[in-house]
This record gives C-alpha cells, sequence and structure tokens, in this order.
C-alpha cells in the first residue's frame, strides 16, 4: 500500500506541473500603459484599415487588406458563405485576436489604445457557439453582465427583448429554474429555446455595439423576425452588426456586406443590392426560389 501511495502521489504530481502551467498562463491580449477608456457615447463607429488577418499556426490568411466602416446608427447584415471570415471578423472586434497587419480604428482611435475590459463591457456579443450553462436562468443570463444577478426587472426586461419572457414565465420557480440535465430539478430546453435564453445575455448589457453572429439559426422564422425587429429598435443609435444565412432577416437591416475571398465584395442596401444582379441577389435568389 505504502509503494503504490507513492506511485499515486508521483501520478498527480504530473497534473498538478500542467495546473500550474495553466496558472501561469497570461492572456497575450492587454490593455496598454495608459489605456483609454471607450467613448461614451461613440460617434463615427468602427473602421478596418489594411487589416489582414492569418491565425497562429497557419499558412493561409482569412484577410488581406481588408477595408470597411461601421457607422453608429446603422443596422448592417454580414453575410457569406462558410468559412468566409464572418465570425473571425468579430473576434478581431472584441480584440479576441488582433490584426496581423492593419488597424481597427474606433471613433478615429487604434483598438489597441483602449481598456480591453472596458472595450469588451462595451460590446454586447452572441457567438454562434454559445454555451448552455447547466445553472438556473437567472445565472444564464446574468452572465451578460454578472452585476445584474439579483436586479430582477434587468433580467425580465433582457428576457423580454429575446423573446424568452413567455418560456420563463411558465416555469414554476421562473428565474430561478434549474436549465440543463445535469442537476436534480433541471429541465432541458429546445435548441431555439436555448437561443432565447442565450439571447438574452447580450440584451441585458446596455453595450453601444452589439453582435449577433447567427444567433437565430435554430430560431423558427416568426421568432427569428420578431427578434430582429426587437433588435433593429433597440439598437436605434447604437451599431448593430447581425450575421445570418437567413435572407428573410437579412434583407431587413439597413446595409447588407457581402464578404467573400476575404474582401468586401459587395455593400450597399437589400434593394440596391438586387438591382445589381451580382452574388448578393444571387444568394437571395436561391433562397427564395426554394419556397415558391
Ligand atoms: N482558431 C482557428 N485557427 C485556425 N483557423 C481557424 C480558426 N478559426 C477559424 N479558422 C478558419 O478561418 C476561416 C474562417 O472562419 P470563420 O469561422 O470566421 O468563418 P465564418 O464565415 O464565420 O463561417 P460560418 O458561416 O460557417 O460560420 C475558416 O477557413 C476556418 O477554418
Ligand atoms: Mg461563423
Amino acid at each position: 500500500m505504502i509503494f503504490s501511495l507513492f506511485s499515486d502521489v508521483a501520478d498527480q504530481s504530473l497534473f498538478l506541473h500542467d495546473l500550474m502551467l495553466f496558472f501561469r498562463e497570461r492572456p497575450e491580449i492587454r490593455s496598454c500603459k495608459d489605456s483609454l477608456l471607450p467613448p461614451r457615447p461613440m460617434k463615427v463607429g468602427l473602421e478596418f484599415q489594411n487589416v489582414s488577418f492569418l491565425y497562429p499556426g497557419s499558412t493561409s490568411p482569412i484577410f488581406t487588406g481588408l477595408n470597411f466602416r461601421l457607422d453608429m446608427g446603422q443596422r448592417v447584415a454580414l453575410v457569406g458563405e462558410n468559412g468566409e471570415g464572418k465570425t473571425t471578423i468579430v473576434k478581431l472586434i472584441t480584440r479576441l485576436y488582433d490584426p496581423s497587419a492593419g488597424r481597427i480604428l474606433l471613433d478615429g482611435r487604434d483598438l489597441k489604445d483602449y481598456d480591453v475590459d472596458e472595450l469588451r463591457k462595451e460590446i454586447g456579443v452572441i457567438f454562434q457557439d454559445f454555451i448552455r450553462y447547466d445553472l438556473t436562468a437567472r445565472e444564464n443570463i446574468a452572465v451578460g453582465d454578472i452585476e445584474k444577478l439579483d436586479d430582477d426587472a434587468s433580467i425580465w426586461e433582457a428576457s423580454r427583448k429575446s423573446n424568452a419572457m413567455d418560456l420563463l414565465e411558465q416555469f414554476p420557480t421562473q428565474l430561478d429554474q434549474m436549465l440543463g440535465r445535469r442537476f436534480e430539478g433541471g429541465l432541458d430546453l429546445s435548441g431555439g429555446e436555448w437561443q432565447r435564453v442565450a439571447l438574452a445575455r447580450a440584451f441585458l448589457r446596455d453595450a453601444q455595439i452589439l453582435i449577433l453572429d447567427e444567433p437565430t439559426a435554430s430560431l423558427d422564422p416568426m421568432a427569428e423576425h420578431e427578434v430582429f425587429q426587437k433588435f433593429a429598435d433597440l439598437t436605434q443609435d447604437r451599431l448593430a452588426l447581425f450575421i445570418s444565412h437567413r435572407f428573410s432577416t437579412v434583407r431587413m437591416a439597413d446595409r447588407i456586406m457581402v464578404l467573400s475571398k476575404g474582401k468586401i465584395i459587395e455593400d450597399g442596401s437589400h434593394d440596391s443590392l438586387m438591382e445589381k444582379q451580382g452574388t448578393y441577389s444571387r444568394l437571395f435568389d436561391v433562397q427564395a426560389s426554394s419556397y415558391r
């Protein structure tokens, strides 16, 4: 027993080494010295200037010299085929990665000049692979802004905006309903219902930039339409970026940008892009024709 105990200690200490390495890990993206607070309210918006980007360890760049502007007050839909780099653009805006070359400006200053944590507080984003936490409904929504965990009014308001309110009201313990199947009394939701709960996270934040990356993929068309309407109302003088493969929703945006081969190849309103008879109108017609 003594020997096997010693060999156990030796075994486990290997994991301890991993743990120590993990604790020593520091984020590579940090605020610079004398970092600025992001402007409130933001006046101009975001601008990508000659942005090139290559994932670490990869050999082919996703973008080389990408240029575009997103003005405050605009509701922009970003479309493009799978793997064109739409989510990558979101990761660059939220500074999960920095561009390999070029600059991203917020109100005329490089994103790197701003405090990273403060910048991220100004951006509400739901990624397409959002996380389903085995926690209560309240906690699932409050991960969007943990300081509002006990602020029932704000949590209900966020859930109203994301169309999750009717769902939450049906639970016997409402906001305190345990979600997921891991814990006793937990209730599993459908894909679309989880999405509504996750969406409320973005609405809980008082962010000036709101980004939804295919957050509505498992919502039924009526629900997606409603979410988009609320999203549009909510973002009156903010900046809203919406990524979707569903053109019935995309057409409601003020401005549509088509990303292809690392470039914005088309940019304009639904009507102007349809008139142009380019990539957008082709993609739109393909989807529309399957409903006729
Ligand atoms: N962490 C990573 N490391 C290396 N390559 C990556 C990484 N993440 C994404 N990629 C690659 O970058 C490219 C763009 O990916 P991205 O997720 O931005 O596409 P997307 O336009 O959002 O596609 P989809 O419509 O499927 O969501 C893809 O070719 C992908 O394989
Ligand atoms: Mg994506």
